[in-house]
């Protein structure tokens, strides 16, 4: 009889568990440790968010929504970025709610993959990014920056583009990075070469944690 695993899609067949995930279930146990692993708050729930989850339920706010999530949701976080970074967008087109960072990070990189791209990846990064690319039928590339400072160059990423030019379909920019902390300040990102037909998959899911 065969094996389920070939039965399975060949794609997630070929995936491994999250090496986050493992390492933290794994050292979890040991007493009286500082664990630096998962991006988690070391505070709860605030009270009024907390209030807010109980009060919607108990209205019965709890139904299917729009498939984009509600329109005073997405109005709250144009106002937001508007207010805090100064740029505008349609909520009613521009903006689309998930639940969580895993499913906005899903959702866009499938909605740009085909089979045969290939998607450039700087290292040591959250992993979350490649099992997805892979999913999408992409390749990721790495490119290692524990060699300068865990700082992606412009250099760096002009010739790994220059080289994959015909394949090339997105560039994963995790900033501040996980796990290392790394920002991109505005002048580096500004000599990142943009001039190329690929999306910039910028991903700052920490952002608001060091600004
Ligand atoms: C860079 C990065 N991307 C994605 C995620 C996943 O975010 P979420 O738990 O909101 O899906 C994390 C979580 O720590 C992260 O650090």
């Amino acid at each position: 009889m065969s094996k389920l695993v070939d039965r399975m899609n060949k794609r997630v067949a070929a995936l491994s568990p999250s090496s986050i995930l493992t390492f933290n279930q794994k050292i979890s146990t040991i007493p009286d440790i500082v664990k630096l692993t998962l991006g988690e708050p070391d505070f709860n729930t605030p009270d009024h968010i907390k209030q807010a989850a109980i009060n919607a339920i108990n209205n019965n706010d709890s139904h299917y929504t729009n498939s984009r999530g509600t329109l005073g949701l997405r109005k709250a976080a144009t106002n937001y970025l508007s207010k805090k970074y100064g740029v505008n967008y349609d909520p009613e087109t521009q903006i689309l709610m998930t639940a969580g960072a895993t499913g906005a990070i899903y959702s866009a990189l499938t909605a740009m993959l085909n089979p045969g791209d290939t998607v450039i990846i700087p290292t040591p990064i959250f992993p979350l990014y490649i099992p997805i690319a892979m999913l999408g039928g992409a390749k990721p590339i790495f490119i290692d920056t524990s060699d300068n400072g865990f700082i992606l160059s412009p250099e760096k990423l002009a010739k790994v583009i220059e080289d994959n030019k015909e394949t090339v379909k997105a560039v994963v920019l995790n900033y501040p990075t996980n796990p290392t902390g790394v920002t991109y300040h505005r002048g580096i990102s500004k000599k990142l070469p943009m001039s190329f037909p690929s999306t910039i998959f910028l991903s700052s899911v920490m952002k608001s944690i060091v600004s």
